[in-house]
């Protein structure tokens, strides 16, 4: 068999070598890059008078021929195609002759495949960014409509103090926006050309590398031609912000799975998004959200895999690289999808605000302010907390609420009229009205919140 790189060796690779080395049906998901970024090099290197001018020509019109039979899905793969490098190279080829063959001076499939998959992340980076702004406004929209409204925030999944429910969804929108925040700073390093680098040490040909960064839109060139052929250090860094960002969405589905149990009560879950079961006619069961969580497990494992991959490996290019693609796939298409997944989710997601504000009344969750309350009047904190737990000792103890302990058993405990009344008229929306610390869950604060976020995101 004549392979590209048949010579010294005859191509007589075995059958189940060849099987082994092949990805063609892995990077053949980067053809339209691949044919993109040979287009550039070729317009270079008839620039550079590398190639003449008539060749260069003969090229491109075949390469802008194949890349309307790869945009139309009607390009022909060949079972002798080892990559998709090889596939364009072959074609062009077969429509051009052996002029075709000129399209492979002065780089190598080394710089190339980096080019691919850079300009591959280039397009999906700003698409994660902005499904990710989707999420974020969706939640913002849900968090206005229902602003006023209180839930208990939970610490070790018990009941801590009351929140209003929009300071818990900003909590959300928070901690997306390092996310995207994370995702424009890998940008940076996937921004970087390797085009010309060739395999290892560049090239004896006076080629320009900035001409073609330019052309593809990088806005800089690599300075060391071993070092950008052996990188893959800006796939690490964007999968390790996608597996981040997949961990956040996980732990929203796990809230929003909690929360949807008849146990909480605190959201219906859209019916597109649940299904049933076949035995137990009841269900709606959050399947979708858990695939979600089952899926985060899918992206860290592969995120192992290319740390894996990269650790032991000796400079410059290594065939191990070729094994970087499936991580890198898998990773980018679960996280697109999952981010949008959970936009809609959120969208239409019945919340039920009398239950969650009717859960305040469990657990004791205004026993902090109370405390703050004796503080302020003097009692050291610590002190504080001694009689506040007392007090809630004898109400649970009841079964009671705290508000509606007898004056007399509070008063045994505390002899101030004012803390008497403070716990007798406990209510949680004083609550968080009284917050006022940065960042807090006061109402004010939280109004304020909405609409410095809503700037940020329109
Ligand atoms: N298919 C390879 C990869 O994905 C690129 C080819 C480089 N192969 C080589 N033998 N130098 O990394």
């Amino acid at each position: 068999m004549n392979y590209l790189w048949t010579g010294r060796l005859k191509g007589n690779l075995h059958e189940i070598a060849k099987k082994y080395t092949f990805s063609l049906e892995i990077d053949k998901n980067l053809a339209s890059f691949d044919v993109v970024g040979s287009i550039a090099h070729v317009e270079m290197l008839v620039k550079q008078k590398i190639i003449s001018k008539k060749d260069g020509t003969t090229i491109i019109s075949a390469l802008k021929k194949i890349l309307d039979e790869i945009n139309k899905g009607i390009f022909k793969f060949k079972e002798d195609d080892e990559d998709i490098h090889t596939a364009v190279e072959r074609r062009l080829t077969e429509i051009i002759g052996t002029t075709g063959g000129k399209i492979h001076t002065a780089r190598s499939r080394n710089d190339q495949i980096v080019f691919d998959e850079k300009i591959y992340l280039k397009y999906i980076l700003p698409e994660i960014k902005s499904n990710i702004a989707l999420l974020q406004k969706t939640i913002l929209k849900r968090a206005e409509e229902g602003f006023g409204f209180c839930m208990p925030e939970m610490t070790h999944l018990q009941p801590a103090q009351p929140v209003l429910f929009s300071h818990h969804l900003i909590a959300y929108i928070s901690m997306l926006e390092r996310d995207r925040e994370r995702i424009s700073d890998a940008l940076k390093r996937v921004d970087i050309s390797p085009l010309g680098a060739c395999a290892c040490a560049g090239t004896s040909f006076n080629i320009d590398t900035e001409y073609t960064a330019k052309k593809l839109g990088f806005s800089r060139v690599f300075s060391n031609s071993i070092d950008v052929v052996s990188d893959r250090d800006f796939i690490l860094e964007v999968l390790a912000d996608f597996g981040i960002l997949m961990v956040h969405l996980s732990r929203m589905a796990e809230e929003l799975i909690l929360w949807h149990s008849p146990f909480f009560g605190f959201v219906d879950l859209p019916e597109d998004f649940c299904t049933g079961s076949s035995i137990m006619p009841q269900k709606k069961n959050p399947d979708v959200l858990e695939l979600l969580r089952g899926k985060t497990s899918v992206v860290i494992g592969d995120i192992s895999g290319i740390f894996t991959l990269m650790k032991g490996l000796p400079f410059s290019y290594n065939r191990d690289l070729q094994e970087d693609k499936r991580f890198m796939f898998e990773v980018c298409e679960i996280t697109i999808l999952s981010a949008l997944v959970m936009a809609e989710i959120i969208r239409k997601t019945h919340f039920k605000f009398s239950r969650m504000e009717e859960a305040c009344n469990y657990g004791y969750i205004e026993a902090t302010d109370i405390a703050e309350f004796l503080a302020k009047k003097g009692i050291p904190f610590r002190q504080a907390h001694h009689i506040v737990s007392e007090i809630v000792g004898i109400a649970s103890e009841k079964g009671l609420p705290l508000s509606k302990l007898d004056k007399r058993v509070i008063k045994e405990i505390v002899c101030d009229d004012d803390v008497v009344n403070f716990i007798k008229n406990l209510d949680v929306h004083k609550s968080v009205k009284n917050k006022k610390s940065q960042g807090s869950t006061g109402l004010e604060l939280v109004k304020s919140e909405i609409e410095k976020w809503k700037n940020i995101l329109k």
